[in-house]
């Protein structure tokens, strides 16, 4: 796969969305120049939570974590593009927005850890594995058939 292949899973947790940042994450990611793959918005099950954070299931806070992130819809995307795990990290921020630096997202639109808005892959194995749960394999596109080259690559 090539490198412009780069795949990550975000999602925009409940409070994301109840405070209306939808258009504001993906217009960064489209502004940015990834290429938007998948996208659909859910009521995230249980068992869905538990397999997306299964490594943090022994933490205190996972508990209230499961709860936050059931407590309503989510946006669960697939973003594609050169070092795109990475570099959506990046633009998320520190996971405690009181770490996370202005002009990141979390540095922008939040004040607490436990409602930080937004979800990033940490690794490309990580998103590998996320994105094969949130998604079905039909449920994503490819722009390799497109007949146009990608304005930013
Ligand atoms: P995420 O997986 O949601 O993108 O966040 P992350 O990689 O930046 O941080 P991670 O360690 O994976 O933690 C997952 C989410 O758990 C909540 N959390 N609460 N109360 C706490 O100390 C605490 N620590 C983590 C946050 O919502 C964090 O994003
Ligand atoms: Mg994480």
């Amino acid at each position: 796969m090539s490198d412009l292949e780069e795949r990550t899973f975000i999602a925009i947790k409940p409070d994301g969305v109840q405070r209306g940042l939808i258009g504001e994450v993906i217009k960064r990611f489209e502004q940015k120049g990834f290429k938007l793959v998948g996208m659909k918005m859910l009521q995230a099950s249980q068992e869905l939570l538990h397999n997306h954070y299964a490594d943090l299931s022994t933490k205190g806070f996972f508990p209230s974590l499961i709860a936050y992130m059931s407590s309503g819809p989510v946006v669960a995307m697939v973003w594609e593009g050169k070092g795109v795990v990475k570099t959506g990290r990046v633009m998320l921020g520190a996971t405690n927005p009181a770490d996370s630096a202005p002009g990141t997202i979390r540095g922008d639109y939040c004040i607490h850890v436990g409602k930080n808005v937004i979800h990033g892959s940490d690794s490309v194995e990580s998103a590998e594995q996320e994105i094969s749960l949130w998604f079905q394999p039909s449920e994503l596109v490819s722009y390799k058939s497109c007949a146009f080259n990608w304005l930013y690559e």
